[in-house]
């Protein structure tokens, strides 16, 4: 078989560790041959792409970011579903590995239920994906974020300073949740519980009465102010509609000084928590989804996504996986509200 693949989204991770698997076990046990279509679903209407062979994919297991490139592009907001499937059998490709997060197995979930031979494997740093435990990319970025929380930590306290730390997550606050228990922060703030400005800065406050003269929040880009107490800065939205975050630091920092009039600092960790190496875990994770893909692959388990349940890696539908977001499940939340203040 000719098998297409793609990444689609925010980078993240583990992506090649996940094209690795496929081609690997792909070539050398089912003799498929591979095309890679570049920059996400761009690359499939364009046609724009290249052969993945087993030289293409060597010595990639431990790179960040994608060597095919990816793009929030949709398909599906100029084309029928037939007419992208068209376009894929044109270029004599029989099936396709789509690797991403909500919109872009939206898109092959789509595609799927239009006849066509579509397998999802899940990707995103925020974890938010439902139909797996967890998604590659997560473990990397709690990681990343964990580490900048214990440097922030040890400067803090040297100028008794308020650090406000702001990561990724914009509709869950799975990466705040994980990095902020991690670091020991004194408050975490995530878009699933729209958060009390007085009741945080009671908080620092609590702890300054204590002799704990610096404070570390942890704020979740998509967190939310309870009754809209402050703006959230967002500029224009992609291609499937979200609008683009990162900011609400600076007016939560701001609001944080004025209200307890201790010196408050911002961080705000963008992109470093998508790039660069992935922890063995996200590696072996994303190398085990890989190899399942080609399994549903040569099964022809259409419309199916490779995901992790119980250690075991299962197949779940397309559909099951893009219907609704995985929030963070208040239990956790609550084993992090323990420690603040
Ligand atoms: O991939 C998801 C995500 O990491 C979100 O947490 C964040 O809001 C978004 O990507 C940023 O995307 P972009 O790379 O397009 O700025």
């Amino acid at each position: 078989m000719r098998i297409g693949m793609l990444t689609g989204g925010g980078d993240c991770p583990g992506l090649n560790a996940v094209i690795r698997a496929v081609v690997r076990r792909g070539v050398r046990e089912s003799g498929h041959s591979f095309f890679g279509y570049r920059h996400g679903w761009r690359g499939v209407m364009e046609g724009e792409g290249f052969d993945l062979t087993l030289d293409t994919v060597g010595g990639i297991l431990v790179r960040g970011g994608t060597i095919l490139g990816t793009s929030r592009t949709n398909p599906l907001k100029e084309c029928s579903a037939e007419e992208v499937l068209s376009r894929i059998a044109v270029a004599g490709v029989d099936a396709l590995v789509a690797i991403g997060g909500e919109d872009t197995l939206g898109v092959a979930a789509k595609l799927a239920a239009a006849g066509g031979h579509v397998v999802g494997v899940p990707k995103t740093i925020d974890n938010d994906l439902s139909g797996t435990e967890v998604t590659f990319g997560f473990d990397t970025a709690v990681q990343i974020a964990t580490d900048a929380i214990d440097r922030l930590h040890t400067t803090a306290e040297s100028h008794d300073r308020v650090m406000v730390c702001e990561v990724m997550g914009r509709h869950a606050g799975w990466i705040a949740t994980h990095a902020g228990i991690a670091g020991g922060a004194d408050a975490i703030l995530i878009p699933e519980t729209p958060f009390d400005i007085e009741e945080v800065c009671g908080y620092i406050r609590s702890r300054h009465a204590r002799g704990r003269d610096f404070s570390i929040v942890v704020v979740a880009e998509g967190a939310v102010p309870r009754e809209g107490t402050f703006e959230v800065s967002a500029s224009g939205v992609d291609e499937f509609g979200h609008v683009r975050l990162g900011g609400i630091a600076n007016s939560l920092a701001a609001e944080i000084e004025s209200r307890t009039g201790f010196e408050t600092r911002v961080t705000i960790l963008g992109h470093v928590q998508r790039g660069g190496t992935p922890t063995a875990f996200d590696r072996v994770l994303a190398t085990r989804f890989g190899i399942g893909a080609i399994g549903a692959v040569d099964d022809g388990a259409w419309g199916q996504m490779v995901a992790l349940r119980c250690g075991e890696i299962v197949r779940v539908p397309l559909e099951e996986a893009t219907g609704t977001l995985k929030t963070v499940d208040p239990a956790l939340y609550d084993v992090g509200r323990t420690f603040f203040g």
